[in-house]
């Protein structure tokens, strides 16, 4: 195997500080070179010091960033939902019953359809920067479906949910559907997932419903994390503190002592800015979390139902025009931030930074700085992605960048 030297990089942004200051000069490097070798990074620092290699790549003045980490994501699924989403926009509201529909196409289809769907749009978030892969069950609902749910979702995701507690399915006892979803369920879908997941909200569970399922998760080992306060005050953010949950995704919907729990605690908030327009819900209040002190994390969330995007730089813009962040802080989410929530924001299977003997996961943007990716929203600017190590795809940048 071969040294690789990339360099012509305008700004490589690390994410290499150990604390989440994504403005400290630690985290961005002007005028940068790395070496990959053996699907990681052997040197990283200013071009004019980097040592010969093997090969050698010319980026021409383009920014490198660590590749997206995606840590909420619904592709296991069938069928399509787009006339309920026409319906909202025409006025309708949100509610937690549209995922029936999604249950109903997703028991009806093969394993290998849901492979197959799942993988085209992993493939599509990693031609947009995405490297690393949360996935959940949950469209199953029933033992067979949420098993079959959890293999697929194993094939294409790096971390698998369990989310057998999305809704009570229709028809089915209240009663008997937690003792499913925390008996043979959970026993079942276990060997497959990292983590345990709960939709705490009205027409979902409640939270002593969501307790006694997070508990019985961890109790076999999974990891916490919890959909929360999406679409009003569930206490789903106060369960996720009580537990030391990993994550609590969306929060929407936050009182000042769910801030100041959140702030107090290892618990990161994960936003879903795609969710929260396509549901047109208030945006989740970004700025006023980072101001209190408490950790974010950015993710697409997609889904067929209330997000059915996988662009993490839509995500990622949202965040910056409309949510208060500065570009570095959105960027710090959607890549170490995010890493945090599942555990691999350090050590030896990091992700969403770039170190010296970190994994070369990174993209490259066509633009000398990330600031470009809310500077020119929706422009598909990520047109290079290495994941371990290897360039996915091949076409090369194409000349160099004014600066
Ligand atoms: O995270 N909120 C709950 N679950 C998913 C979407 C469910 C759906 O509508 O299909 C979410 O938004």
């Amino acid at each position: 195997m071969s040294t690789h030297l990339v360099t012509g990089i305008s700004e490589l942004t690390t994410q290499s500080s150990e604390e989440a200051r994504p403005e400290s000069a630690e985290n961005r490097v002007l005028d940068a070179a790395m070496i990959v070798e053996h699907g990681r990074i052997a040197w990283i620092g200013p071009a004019a010091n980097a040592p010969a290699a093997d090969q050698r790549t010319d980026l021409g003045g383009r920014a490198v960033l660590p590749g997206w980490v995606d840590t909420h994501t619904h592709l296991v699924f069938a069928g399509d939902r787009s006339a309920e989403f026409e319906a909202r926009m025409a006025g309708q509201p949100y509610s937690a019953g549209g995922i029936a529909t999604t249950v109903a196409a997703t028991r009806a289809a093969t394993e290998e359809q849901l492979v197959v769907n799942a993988l085209r749009l992993r493939l599509e978030a990693a031609r947009q920067g995405t490297t690393f892969l949360e996935t959940k069950t949950g469209y199953g609902l029933d033992l067979e479906s949420e098993t079959r749910s959890a293999v697929a979702a194993a094939a294409v995701a790096d971390v698998v949910s369990y989310l057998g507690a999305h809704v009570v399915p229709p028809g089915v006892d209240r009663r008997d559907y937690l003792d499913l979803v925390t008996g043979p369920m959970l026993a079942a879908v276990a060997p497959y997932a990292g983590f345990v997941d709960v939709f705490c909200e009205t027409g979902a569970f409640d939270v002593e419903e969501s307790r006694e399922v997070l508990l019985a998760g961890r109790a076999a080992g999974l990891g916490v994390r919890v959909h929360g306060n999406q679409l009003g005050h569930s206490g789903g953010v106060a369960l996720a503190v009580e537990l030391g949950a990993s994550s609590v995704d969306h929060c929407n919907h936050l009182s000042d002592a769910d801030v100041a729990a959140l702030a107090d605690s290892p618990t990161v908030a994960t936003l879903l800015p795609a969710c929260d327009l396509s549901t047109r819900q208030p945006l989740a209040p970004a700025r006023r979390l980072l101001d209190a002190g408490a950790s974010i994390a950015l993710a697409t969330n997609c889904n067929p139902g209330s997000s059915y995007t996988s662009s993490m730089a839509f995500c990622v813009a949202t965040a910056v025009l409309q949510m208060g962040l500065t570009v570095r802080e959105a960027v710090w989410a959607a890549t170490r931030g995010a890493a945090r929530t599942v555990g691999a924001e350090l050590g030896p299977g990091a992700v969403g930074s770039l170190r010296t003997g970190g994994i070369a996961s990174f993209q490259v943007l066509d633009a000398p700085s990330v600031s470009h990716l809310a500077y020119r929203p929706g422009v598909p600017l990520t047109i290079a992605v290495w994941k371990n190590g290897e360039r996915l795809g091949s076409a090369p940048p194409v000349g160099g960048l004014d600066r």
